[in-house]
């Protein structure tokens, strides 16, 4: 149900840790005026957090550029590194004391799926945004961030299958998007889509200034979108997550070939060049029976998704 037994049997001394940690985020104190961007991992998160961000804090370039987004907007999960030990050795925080300790208005990042977010979102209801993405692009890009973050050395075969067993961290992509999907006519969601953000950047920029009650001119809105560019984004050590790569960098050893950065393409479609055909097939079933009998609309996948 809550999906941590998957990864921790009960008789694991860390599934009493995860238990723990995840009763923490289930019971914490939402605010009002927080905002929320929830994603699946891979799916325009970093790029709509930073968005949201300098929206919310009056289009504060300064501050955005010289602090990092980890420490601006940061996120809460649950966590590969939930006991004090291993976050200690990894250098990281407590998330769910991180988001506590925040200064409103709070921008916060999560993937955790909708049973695992904190109960007061529905009784509170601050705004949250959806970033959706296609399943394909998505395998692809986390294949890649399990290399670079996870050390992961395996086959993109053998990811992409871990992918379709729902053996991942965060579990089902589908799950988690049609999740949110039902509740997109909620009034304190926005639900959208990184092919949408790539088609029309301003026009979704628009939508979430809408959302969140602010008003830009042409000039700032124009400024806006050069930051959330994808040449801005990667030049910008305060998103490109960067720095956070270089202190993780010696703990990747037995990872052959090329590493590719958190920044790495940016595009829609390119899983073309990565996944092969027979995985295709296999997404395209997985994603027709996870989509049958739902109202879900593909972004410009239609051709993707002929299984
Ligand atoms: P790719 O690996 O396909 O390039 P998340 O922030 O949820 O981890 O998502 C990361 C993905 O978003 C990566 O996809 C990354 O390149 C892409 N991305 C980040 N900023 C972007 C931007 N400004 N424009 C387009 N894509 C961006």
């Amino acid at each position: 149900g809550d999906g941590i037994i998957k990864v921790w049997p009960p008789g694991c001394a860390m599934f009493a840790e995860y238990r723990n940690y995840a009763d923490r985020v289930r019971r914490l104190a939402v605010r009002e005026d927080d905002v929320w961007v929830v994603t699946y991992p891979k799916s325009g998160t970093t790029w709509m957090q930073e968005m949201v961000w300098l929206l919310v804090n009056n289009l504060d370039y300064k501050t955005a550029r010289s602090i990092l987004q980890t420490e601006r907007s940061p996120y809460l999960e649950i966590g590969c590194w939930v006991t004090e030990a291993a976050r200690t050795k990894a250098n990281i925080g407590d998330s769910v004391r991180e988001v506590e300790m925040l200064k409103s208005p709070r921008c916060i990042k999560t993937h955790l799926p909708l049973q695992m977010l904190p109960e007061q979102l529905w009784t509170v209801r601050p705004k949250i945004i959806y970033v959706a993405r296609d399943a394909k692009d998505v395998a692809v890009s986390y294949y890649h961030h399990h290399r670079l973050f996870f050390g992961y050395a395996g086959s993109s075969e053998d990811f992409f299958e871990a992918l379709l067993a729902e053996i991942v961290p965060y579990g089902s992509v589908w799950d988690h998007i049609l999740d949110f999907w039902k509740l997109r006519h909620e009034p304190n969601v926005m639900f959208t889509t990184y092919e949408e953000m790539k088609k029309d950047l301003p026009g979704v920029v628009k939508q979430t200034a809408d959302f969140l009650n602010c008003t830009l001119n042409s000039e700032e809105m124009k400024q806006l979108c050069d930051h959330l560019s994808f040449e801005s984004m990667k030049n910008n050590p305060s998103v490109s997550h960067e720095i956070e790569v270089a202190k993780l960098r010696g703990m990747q050893t037995n990872i052959n070939g090329e590493i590719q950065p958190f920044m790495r393409k940016g595009e829609v479609g390119s899983w073309k060049q990565d996944i092969t055909p027979e995985i295709e097939k296999k997404i395209n079933l997985y994603t027709k029976m996870k989509l049958a009998d739902t109202d879900y609309v593909l972004p410009f996948t239609k051709e993707n998704c002929t299984a």
